[in-house]
């Protein structure tokens, strides 16, 4: 599915399946330079990482192993709720493991920087996240966030992953979905 396939229902396109493959070889390239000869583990936050953790991975040049972990913090509406529930935990042990976790987008911050405090708890020796896009203007607690694809304003975005009611996963860009769709 292409953006122009749903063009009544966006208002603009972000950031384009060109542009989020280019940044993807771009960060790939510098984890693996950081984490060469360490344990790493990619994290994946289901279901939004999912398009960014198959692409990504696959961008890296040696072969690494993957978990998921399912959490939401949102209903179906488009605003955070700020509680944080595990509805799928890890299968993999974090202690002494240098873990990156995966996600697709950091509004509030509330989420990761649940997640960050989780995992450090577990025993990692090292936790730091990579997220697709960050809304600087969204944000409620300061998280640090080692590798960033790209800063977006502060609009319900969906694709690549991201959904509003599980739909627009498939998209291929990044787009602002149309108010008139949610409100
Ligand atoms: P917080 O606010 O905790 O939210 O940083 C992180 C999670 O909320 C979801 N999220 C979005 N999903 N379009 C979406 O489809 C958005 O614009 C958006 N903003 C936040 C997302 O699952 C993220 O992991
Ligand atoms: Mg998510």
């Amino acid at each position: 599915m292409r953006a122009a396939d749903i063009q009544s229902e966006i208002t603009n396109v972000l950031v384009t399946e060109e542009q989020i493959h280019d940044k993807l070889r771009e960060i790939a390239a510098q984890v693996a330079d950081d984490y060469e000869g360490k344990d790493l583990l990619l994290v994946g936050i289901l279901k939004g990482a999912v398009m960014v953790m198959a692409d990504f991975s696959r961008a890296l040049r040696y072969v690494v192993p993957m978990d998921w972990m399912a959490v939401s913090s949102y209903g179906t509406g488009t605003k955070s709720s700020g509680v944080v529930q595990i509805r799928k935990d890890l299968d993999s042990d974090l202690t002494g493991r240098h873990v990156l976790i995966v996600e697709d987008i950091i509004d509030s911050g509330l989420t990761l920087s649940w997640l960050l405090e989780n995992f450090e708890s577990r025993g990692a020796a090292s936790v730091e996240v990579f997220a697709l896009l960050r809304k600087p203007e969204a944000a409620k607690v300061d998280v640090y966030c080692k590798y960033l694809g790209f800063e977006i304003p502060n609009e319900f975005v969906i694709g690549y992953g991201l959904d509003y009611a599980e739909r627009y996963r498939n998209l291929r860009d990044i787009a602002v979905l149309a108010p008139h769709m949610y409100s």
